[in-house]
């Protein structure tokens, strides 16, 4: 009975939480390096934020998948300061990979798990403009040597969101499930990096919150220990000495952005970690690393 009345207490506790994230939007966005052990237990703590009264919007990476995929084909990967560098047929694979494979399968995990979610890729409802990046801007920005004439091929950057058919499905209660995949005017077909639409989404939804679920405990400084608080100038200053590369580079650029525009917290935590969701939304437990302005 001591037991019974102990998982009593701790649904309560989670009143407060409840309350303050009732009807607001949270954007969550998945990392495609958190193993496909993990996605059942993702999907279980989304639906659950769901029936409480959240409204989770889900963004997903495919880094590592789309990069076995290109492996088996012959295709050769490369990366400038964490963008895939891509080219027509990169960009075929990439596109396959994260619409057909990585969004379904989520889908397909929420569903089988009694929630009810919808995929769409950024052409969709036209949710994500994208443009060609602007690799010279990009570097000057974050402060991150690029060689000037660097073509990515196919990388994107959002250009706009147009959050409509995501506002339809949130409030006829579908949990979106977004592919990182924009067009432009002419329909070119753009790759985007999944952090960087997870943010400018969390920032045109004026989301209470954008948790990023990778495979790190958070962002970890030279030492290579967790920084659980971090400011913005110390995450440049951190980009700058190298201590922050690769695909964390653009976490914390999009965290940043997303806080300027309106977005009220960003969390940086541990996918790997069960009820890693959960214990962030709905406890004061702090995991893995906030960033704030
Ligand atoms: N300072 C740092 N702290 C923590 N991780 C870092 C840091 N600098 C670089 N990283 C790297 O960033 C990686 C996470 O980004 P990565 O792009 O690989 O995964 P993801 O974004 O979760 O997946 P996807 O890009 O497929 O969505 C970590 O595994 C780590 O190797
Ligand atoms: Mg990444």
């Amino acid at each position: 009975m001591k037991k019974l009345i102990e998982k009593a207490h701790t649904l309560v506790e989670a009143l407060p939480y409840i309350r303050e994230f009732y009807g607001k939007t949270i954007v969550v966005k998945y990392g495609g390096s958190i193993g496909d052990d993990e996605l059942s237990n993702f999907a279980r703590d989304i639906i659950l934020m769901k029936y409480v009264g959240m409204h989770p919007v889900v963004v997903h990476g495919g880094g590592p998948q789309i990069g076995s995929l290109l492996e088996r084909l012959g295709i050769e990967s490369r990366f400038v300061a964490g963008l895939r560098v891509t080219d027509r047929e990169t960009m075929e694979v990439a596109e396959m990979v994260l619409v057909g494979k990585i969004n379904q399968k989520i889908v397909a995990t929420i569903q089988t798990l009694g929630g009810n979610a919808v995929g769409v890729s950024g052409k969709e409802g036209k949710i994500i403009l994208a443009k060609k990046i602007d690799v010279t801007k990009f570097s000057a920005e974050n402060r991150i040597d690029i060689k000037d004439k660097e073509d990515l091929g196919m990388v994107g950057e959002v250009e706009k969101i147009n959050p409509d058919l995501i506002k339809v499905l949130e409030n006829a209660d579908y949990i979106p499930v977004i592919a990182p995949i924009g067009f432009d005017d002419q329909g070119n077909t753009y790759n985007i990096n999944a952090d960087h639409v997870a943010g400018k989404i969390a920032g045109a939804l004026n989301a209470a919150k954008l948790i990023i679920l990778t495979n790190v405990s958070g962002i970890l400084d030279e030492e290579e220990k967790l920084v659980s608080s971090l400011s913005e100038s110390t995450a440049r200053n951190l980009i700058k000495n190298g201590a922050i590369s690769s695909g964390m580079i653009p976490k914390v650029i999009c965290a940043i952005e997303s806080l300027h525009e309106g977005v009220d917290k960003v969390h940086i935590i541990d996918g790997r970690v069960e009820r890693a969701l959960i214990l962030e939304i709905f406890t004061d437990a702090g995991i893995g690393t906030e960033i704030l302005l």
